[in-house]
């Protein structure tokens, strides 16, 4: 493998926070957040310790999967502001030594796209082949579903997620129909140049890089990433070329694939081979006390060591695409859950709102396509104003409503309260801006754990220091094999964790992190 790329300076310590603009802050009072919110709210970010964003996309869109479908690159949506608003989000978040990514959904647009309308007719022109198009009227393609029945032009159109969203045609790892196109014919070509345009127009802007939609998804046919491994690696050498400081993390799910491609990072996801879901999100998660976290580490570690040890796998809190985390784990289960994932190599990614433990809303209708996902993105619970201070609309025109229990939680309550979610957040993000062996690219070594056993336990180490790592959100008290000195906890939470003869008897529902040579 060639030498990983691990990114510019500031992603060494970037801690991010995921914002799904529409449910953050509305300042306009049109019950929709906006950009305004979230410059307005910028503060409030920092102040937890994250120290750069990734904005869910806020493109031009009929709004038919949540702005995932976007029907102009160029233009922020009115509903979120203007581009100059854009511009300022980036220049206020700057000030305040923040970094900010974008959505970057290169694998679809929306049908509104004037390239797509472009691709349907019937007379030749430059968008024609910007899509995937089969020759027959009802051919549709083995593997993918298709739009048909809506162009002037022979054929039916390959989607790519859902069916209004048209996929975007960079060939085929190995074509083997007469419609399907080379990875270098001049349609995929000119496709590639065309999103390298979006690039360059919102980094030059102020942008500081993107988060890539269905990163794994472009070159079709490709079933061991290959070609979009080769893809990725044209748009590495462009970025090098002309924007070296751009961070990029990829919606992928397969480190050993994606970090190949160039990317900086990767995300563990709900879906795809990393057992990611096994810790939070499935009848028995790991964190929710009775589960199982080795199929996880044997996976993790097989992908860490296959990235050569570099370490920028994000293991995000949740997303928007998935439950909220407070759906499978409560009180101090979730600050284990928090502890675990701000101590591990890779930049943590918090979900707006999972730092208060915001609860997945049960019963929702489906909302701009976001189906079961919409629980998951209400709007965000500030204080105990009207519409939890979210808006000023009336209630009904809000984008979602709010989750209506009486004890939801707020931002200002757990700021005023040093025992809170977000307190013990605020905390471990600043252990780990403190001690080097907690940082993005500190080494991790687990400790050996069987199937079905508790605790989680990990080595993290910088040539300053070495920190043993100890996670038991089970209710049992366990012990953890350990013949070596124990130093000072530089961190402790929930119940005990004392040596004994035969090694470290760990106390139910604990954590700790210690000092060791
Ligand atoms: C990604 C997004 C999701 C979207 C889909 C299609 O998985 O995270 O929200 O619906 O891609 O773009
Ligand atoms: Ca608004």
């Amino acid at each position: 493998m060639t030498e990983r790329n691990i990114g510019p300076k500031w992603l060494s310590n970037a801690i991010f926070y995921e914002i799904y603009p529409q449910s953050f802050r509305d300042t306009n009072g049109d019950g929709i957040g906006d950009l305004n919110g979230v410059i307005e709210k910028l503060d409030y970010i920092k102040d937890l310790g994250c120290n750069a964003l990734w904005l869910n996309p806020c493109f031009q869109s009929p709004f038919l999967d949540a702005g995932y479908d976007i029907s102009d690159y160029y233009q922020v949506a009115p509903r979120y502001g203007t581009n100059e608003d854009m511009k300022r989000l980036f220049d206020e978040a700057h000030r305040r030594d923040m970094h900010v990514l974008l959505d970057l959904v290169p694998g679809h647009t929306s049908i509104e796209h004037k390239w797509f309308k472009e691709s349907c007719k019937a007379d030749p022109n430059p968008y024609t082949d910007r899509y995937i198009w089969t020759q027959g009227w009802f051919e549709v393609p083995e593997g993918y579903n298709a739009l048909c029945g809506v162009s002037e032009r022979e054929g039916c159109c390959v989607v790519n997620f859902f069916s209004h969203q048209p996929a975007l045609n960079y060939g085929y790892y190995q074509p083997d129909k007469p419609w399907q196109q080379g990875m270098e014919d001049p349609g995929p070509t000119a496709t590639l140049e065309a999103m390298k345009d979006v690039m360059r127009f919102w980094l030059s802007m102020g942008c500081d890089g993107f988060r890539v939609d269905m990163a794994g998804s472009l070159v079709k046919k490709d079933v061991e990433g290959k070609g979009t491994i080769a893809l990725w690696r044209k748009v590495r050498a462009f970025l090098q070329a002309e924007f070296p400081d751009a961070a990029m993390v990829s919606e992928w799910g397969e480190p050993d694939k994606s970090l190949q491609g160039g990317f900086h990072m990767d995300f563990l996801l709900h879906f795809g081979p990393s057992h990611y879901n096994d810790l939070f999100r499935c009848e028995h998660p790991f964190f929710g006390g009775d589960g199982d976290a080795s199929a996880f580490v044997a996976k993790y570690v097989d992908s860490y060591e296959k990235s050569e040890r570099k370490g920028l796998i994000c293991i995000p809190s949740g997303n928007h695409d998935m439950d909220r985390l407070a759906r499978t784990m409560q009180g101090v289960r979730q600050k284990i859950a928090f502890a675990f994932l701000l101590s591990m190599p890779g930049a943590p990614f918090i979900y707006y709102g999972d730092e208060i433990g915001m609860r997945y809303v049960e019963g929702l209708h489906s909302v701009e396509g976001g189906y079961r996902r919409t629980g998951s993105r209400t709007p965000m619970q500030w204080d105990h104003s009207a519409n939890a201070g979210f808006s000023a609309a009336s209630p009904e025109k809000l984008y979602l409503p709010l989750d209506a229990a009486a004890d939801r939680p707020t931002a200002q309550d757990q700021m005023g309260d040093e025992d809170s979610l977000r307190s013990e957040i605020r905390r471990l993000i600043a252990l780990r801006q403190a001690h080097p062996a907690l940082g993005n690219l500190a080494e991790i070594d687990f400790l050996p754990i069987a199937e079905n056993a508790y605790p989680l336990a990990y080595v993290r180490s910088a040539p300053q220091e070495k920190l043993l790592v100890i996670l038991n959100p089970s209710d049992r008290a366990v012990t953890l094999p350990w013949d070596r000195p124990l130093g000072p906890a530089v961190y402790a939470l929930g119940g005990k964790i004392q040596k004994t003869e035969n090694g470290l008897s760990v106390a139910p529902l604990s954590a700790g992190f210690y000092a060791i040579d």
